[in-house]
């Protein structure tokens, strides 16, 4: 199935979390300012939510304080397990010890987002309560890039609209209700999972 799908990525933005590893693993809501959402969203990404998308096919990312950006595949045979080991993953790698699977680069939102749309046969959408009803007949192109960006509990901030806006970024909606950012990366995938199997 690799070969005919594209990847599927997730930009999760998260502009107060501090980018250079400095939380305590015993509150990451609080001293992460909401690194909890990351790792809840990792575990759900690449342990939980798939059952037949390959995991080879899933990128993570997130973009810290505006400023920098750790990219997550599949971890495989060195899949942690829980939040807290996520979190664990995440400061190591901030902490300029990356895992086999995790990388990390100085990068803005818009220098991100214009290099995404710059390669080829990328789909960049943001997820958004009030956008455009996503469904299964929605005409997604499954061989391409589809990277879908997620707010934090505060939604998106002032910088990431102007950002969404300046690129002309379609929003696409899961209903009318709000959802953990987490349920929207496991409903994604399993959107793409059924439209694979039609
Ligand atoms: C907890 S929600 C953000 C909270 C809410 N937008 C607010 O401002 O209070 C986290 C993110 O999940 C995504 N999200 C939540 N519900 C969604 C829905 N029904 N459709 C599409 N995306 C959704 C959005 O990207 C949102 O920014």
């Amino acid at each position: 199935m690799s070969n005919s799908t594209g990847m599927l990525r997730f930009i999760l933005i998260l502009p107060d979390t501090p980018s250079n590893g400095d939380f305590l693993l015993k509150d990451l809501p609080g001293s992460g300012k909401r690194i909890d959402i990351l790792c809840r969203s990792l575990a759900v990404c690449f342990d939980w939510a798939p059952t037949s998308w390959p995991k080879s096919q899933l990128e993570f990312v997130a973009v810290l304080s505006n400023e920098i950006v750790i990219t997550f595949n599949d971890p495989s045979e060195a899949l942690p397990v829980g939040e807290v080991e996520w979190a664990k993953v995440i400061k190591s790698t901030l902490r300029g010890e990356p895992q086999t699977f995790t990388s990390v680069r100085e990068i803005e939102l818009d220098d991100l987002v214009s290099q995404i749309l710059e390669s080829d046969n990328s789909l960049v959408w943001v997820l958004d309560e009030e956008g455009i009803p996503m469904s299964s007949d929605t005409n997604l192109d499954l061989s391409a890039q589809n990277s879908f960006m997620l707010g934090n509990h505060r939604g998106f901030n002032s910088y990431a609209q102007e950002v969404i806006q300046r690129f002309g970024i379609p929003r696409v909606s899961l209903g009318t209700r709000s959802y953990l950012g987490s349920h929207c990366v496991a409903a994604m995938i399993a959107l793409f999972e059924r439209l694979i199997k039609q």
